[in-house]
């Protein structure tokens, strides 16, 4: 090959000194580079095993796939560049035309044992299977990475939250005085790196990416790794939209229900309606929050509070509700007693007839017929009448006296009926205590609110 290049090189140039022609093949054979040279694979590549290999990293985030509350996983994309020197490698430049690079595949040469401390998974994105060998020996070595990786994340505050993730990458042999491990780029740098090549714009926002050196002991060896800290935030909209919001609206539906009359039960159901559908609201936020025992977060808190406000408010109105029911029936026998007595009291001044003997106990009788049962007394008037015919071969003056008893008896009805539908309307205690209520409602509903925002604000 090499001297038919020669030749036609030697043909173009037509006499003029021939232009050296070199392959990477050169430069593979001249490093004695193949796959049978165990010698530059089995060990660390010093020449002096005192001398620790340097590797440097840079790790640069480029999207956020996943952050999973319920099983406090991280899933970062990630763009890793790793370089460190082989001392056994190097050669001229200017013997090989020039060349500076070659790429050769990744498990030619001994490479550094580095992993991901948090790592959960096996990374089964594909791997770049070639790495750049420079003359002096240093080596890149590059990475694309899918790690699903485990975050402690905190979700006191959720939806507004920032959580702070952790990668540490250290070797999984060596220790410090074998290999170093250093950040390529500063913090500043790697940050703003990370932000240029965020490709995806998701729940999450990326905020910073910070680069600390930790070193401990373990089995009386001292270990290095580097910790790349992520600063992400959420973006709290959709969670708003479709959980916090809600819960407002219906609990000023709730504040709003106190203008309802208490007369009938529609205060009552619509009360009782407004709580389920908070209750179906809760289950939303089972899917999402994980198993907490150490602090509450403010959404839980937020919800049973409200739920807590609002239960108390229906248990107000099933308490006023039936404090009416029992005032306006005590009221109503009261009343009509009352009524009876009044009446009897008459009777007994004026009654001077026989024959009015049988009239004033179908009086009475009709007085404790309202008492018991209110319906009664329609039936009751109708035979009023009847017993009027009855007895109208009797004088004219007696007469006269029925009809006066009968105006009587039409009073006393039509006041039963009237203080039956005072009865009903409410009371002025219980105005009082839904009013009473209210104010209290208000309050603890607007001291919680500004309480649980500046929370999360905070
Ligand atoms: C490559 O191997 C040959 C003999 O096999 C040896 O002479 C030469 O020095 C080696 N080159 C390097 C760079 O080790
Ligand atoms: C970690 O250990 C190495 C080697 O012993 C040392 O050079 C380095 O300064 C240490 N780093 C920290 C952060 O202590």
């Amino acid at each position: 090959m090499l001297p038919v290049v020669f030749l036609v090189l030697l043909f173009l140039t037509d006499g003029v000194s021939p232009k050296k022609v070199c392959s990477y093949q050169d430069v593979l054979d001249y490093l004695n580079l193949t796959f049978d040279n165990s010698m530059l694979q089995l060990t660390r590549p010093v020449v002096d095993h005192t001398h620790p290999t340097v590797v440097e990293l840079d790790l640069i985030l480029y999207a956020i796939l996943a952050v999973i509350e319920k099983t406090q996983t991280f899933i970062p994309f990630l763009w890793a560049t790793v370089m460190w020197n082989n001392e056994h490698i190097s050669w001229d430049p200017a013997q090989f035309c020039g060349i500076t690079h070659i790429s050769i595949p990744k498990n030619l040469l001994w490479r550094p044992d580095l992993f991901i401390y948090e790592m959960t998974r096996k990374d089964e994105s594909p791997q770049n299977p070639h790495m750049y060998l420079s003359y002096d020996g240093k080596i890149t070595s590059e990475e694309d990475m899918n790690v699903v990786s485990t975050c402690k994340l905190d979700v006191h505050k959720f939806p507004f939250d920032t959580q702070r993730c952790n990668i540490s990458i250290g070797s999984a042999i060596h220790s410090a005085d074998e290999i170093r491990i250093l950040p390529f780029s500063n913090s500043s740098r790697a940050t703003q790196f990370s932000r240029e090549l965020m490709k995806s714009q998701g729940e999450w926002e990326f905020l910073q990416l910070s680069i600390t050196s930790y070193n401990f002991s373990y089995h009386n060896r001292n270990w290095e790794q580097l910790i790349y800290t992520f600063t992400i935030k959420r973006r709290p909209f959709l969670h708003v939209i479709n959980f916090l919001l809600p819960i407002l609206f219906f609990l000023c539906l709730d504040l709003a229900s106190f203008f309802i009359s208490d007369c009938r039960g529609e205060k009552l159901g619509f009360k009782v309606t407004v709580l389920l559908a908070i209750s179906v609201l809760l289950l939303i936020l089972n899917d999402i929050l994980p198993c907490m025992s150490n602090k509450t977060p403010l959404i839980a808190t937020y919800c049973i509070v409200i739920f807590g406000l609002m239960l108390l408010s229906l248990l107000e109105t099933i308490l006023v509700t039936y404090l009416m029911e029992f005032d306006s029936a005590s009221l109503e026998k009261r009343r009509l007693k009352d009524d009876c007595r009044d009446k009897e009291d008459k009777e007994e001044k004026d009654n001077t007839d026989d024959s009015y003997a049988a009239e004033k106990r179908w009086t009475r009788c009709s007085c404790i017929c309202n008492v018991s049962e209110g319906e009664k007394e329609h039936e009751v008037l109708p035979l009023a009448p009847e017993a009027n015919r009855s007895i109208q071969s009797r004088e004219g003056h007696v007469l006269l006296l029925i009809l006066k008893e009968m105006k009587v008896l039409q009073k006393t009805i039509n006041l039963c009926l009237s203080s039956r539908d005072e009865g009903r309307r409410p009371g002025r205690w219980a105005t009082r205590i839904n009013r009473a209520f209210f104010i209290f409602y208000l309050t603890t509903v607007s001291l919680f609110l500004s309480l649980i925002f500046y929370e999360w604000n905070s």
